[in-house]
């Protein structure tokens, strides 16, 4: 099977594979530039990003994208979604993805600033109100992704409704972390995937080695589902943070900068994702997504090899 490209707005990816954005500094300016330079699309978690901090990832990422198309993600429940926003518009970022709540603003800065927005939802219905407001693509989010979720149903089974529902480019996400499910997806009808899991082994991916030696090791029953002071379930590999959580045992928050619209208090998330980020993962959260145990080889490797191996699995998988 030839891969199509990617078309979104005025922007051609070579392959139709998207890098998704992973905060709080997973997925920085190295991991999206080198992406980005393989003719995937690399994406800069931003949400917990200072704006200096954004406009110096976004330069490192256009730096090594030799041209390729990088974007950023920002979660609408982020206090400072606007500033970031407009920051990456300034910095001539290709493209915004935005998910986790659903922002109408967003529409008309892209449509100021000529950069296409990408909304990811999870329902057909929202899908349906992007594209009225000026979306320029969808990703459809499944229950198998990882970081906050916004639905239990599968991508395979809300996939073809949002699809029916759309007349955008329609991405995949959740659970394809290989070349054969990639396939899977473009069979079904999808213009492309997003792939997160499988990019956190990236040796270009910042999070540390001990974040990575989770994923490497994580068996099925380690990936479960936690509660997220924004309001969402989030997916998450254990680790002995999350085991307060499950037991309802979870720190209050020591302090409090509201980096968050609304939270519920009940522990500060961005804390425990900035812990595990810095290799204290026994106080962090490690959000991972559902499949990362059937990752067969889960060893560290450049990005770029990465995109090769996922490839190499496509055309093994297409010639089944
Ligand atoms: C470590 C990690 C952090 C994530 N952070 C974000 C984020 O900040 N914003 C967002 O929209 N999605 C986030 N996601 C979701 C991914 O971008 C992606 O859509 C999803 O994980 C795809 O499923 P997969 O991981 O099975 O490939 C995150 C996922 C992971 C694994």
């Amino acid at each position: 099977m030839k891969l199509p490209q990617l078309k979104i707005d005025g922007l051609t990816a070579q392959l139709p594979i998207i890098q998704g954005g992973m905060a709080v500094r997973i997925s920085t300016g190295a991991l999206a530039g080198a992406v980005a330079k393989t003719g995937a699309i690399g994406i800069i978690g931003a949400s917990g990003m200072a704006f200096d901090e954004l406009r110096r990832e976004i330069e490192i990422a256009r730096e090594l994208a030799a041209g390729g198309i990088v974007g950023i993600n920002i979660m609408f429940a982020a206090r400072e979604f606007v500033g970031i926003v407009q920051t990456a518009i300034k910095a001539k970022i290709d493209l915004i993805m935005t998910g986790a709540g659903f922002s109408r603003d967003i529409f008309k800065m892209g449509q100021d600033g000529n950069t296409p927005i990408v909304s990811i939802v999870s329902t057909a219905r929202l899908a349906e109100t992007a594209q009225k407001l000026g979306a320029a693509a969808i990703v459809v989010e499944g229950k198998e992704a990882g970081g906050h979720l916004g639905t239990d149903q599968s991508v395979w089974k809300i996939f073809p409704e949002v699809k029916k529902a759309v007349g955008l480019p329609v991405i995949a996400a959740g659970g394809i972390i290989n070349g054969a499910e990639l396939v899977r997806a473009l069979k079904a009808g999808a213009d492309g995937v997003q792939m997160a899991t499988r990019f956190v082994l990236a040796e270009e991916c910042a999070a540390p080695p001990e974040y990575k030696k989770r994923y490497q090791e994580a068996r099925k029953e380690d990936v479960v589902i936690i509660s997220s002071p924004v309001g969402m379930p989030g997916r998450a590999i254990k680790t002995a943070f999350v085991e307060k959580l499950l037991a309802n045992k979870e720190p209050r928050p020591i302090g409090c900068d509201f980096c968050l619209k609304n939270c519920s208090l009940k522990y500060c998330i961005f804390q425990a994702l900035i812990n595990s980020q810095k290799g204290d993962i026994d106080h962090g959260i490690v959000f991972s997504g559902e499949y990362v145990w059937k990752i067969k080889d889960r060893t560290v490797k450049p990005a770029a090899q990465i995109v090769a191996d996922v490839l190499k699995e496509a055309e093994e998988a297409s010639v089944l």
